[in-house]
């Protein structure tokens, strides 16, 4: 066997190890979940109605505990909820129902309600953390968080 093909076989053996890997991770996740029905540890906690969501078109909470200050929103007929502080440094963001973003006082960053916290233009560098919520007999659960809130090592508190 030559060179070429020795290396060849040796990518290819190294790609199926990546994909099967790949395959595997998601379903050790999804039976974690489905096991304790949480994100990551996170706790489930009940943060509104969703008729109450619906008709005001914001809402504020906490979560996952009382220092992080977070909104859910109504957005193209879909509930958002998003971190309130900003990724750059940690200013207090605002909603705008008119451009469906948050935007931020400080430098003026701003993320889109729309697409998961997605920065549009500023000086943050990182999206908002995304509040993971589900609609349960009439309220609106946080059960988890995508992303690590502003000036935390750790979302959950130790
Ligand atoms: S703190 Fe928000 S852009 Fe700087």
């Amino acid at each position: 066997m030559n060179n070429k093909q020795s290396s060849r076989r040796g990518f290819l053996k190294a790609t199926a190890g990546i994909t099967a890997a790949a395959v595997a991770v998601p379903s050790l996740f999804a039976s974690q979940n489905s096991k304790n029905e949480n994100f990551y540890g996170y706790e489930d906690k009940t943060i509104g109605s969703f008729l109450k969501l619906k008709s005001a078109g914001e809402m504020d909470f906490n979560y996952p505990d009382a220092d992080s200050p977070c909104k859910a929103v109504w957005v193209n007929g879909e509930i958002k909820a998003y971190s309130l502080l900003c990724t750059h440094k940690g200013c207090p963001i605002m909603y705008s129902a008119s451009s469906k973003s948050f935007r931020c006082p400080c430098h003026f960053s701003e993320f889109d309600a729309e697409l998961n916290g997605q920065m549009i233009i500023g000086q943050a560098t990182e999206n908002i953390p995304e509040i993971l919520v589900k609609v349960k007999d009439g309220n609106i659960i946080a059960y988890g968080v995508n992303g690590l809130i502003y000036g935390r090592e750790s979302n959950i508190k130790g």
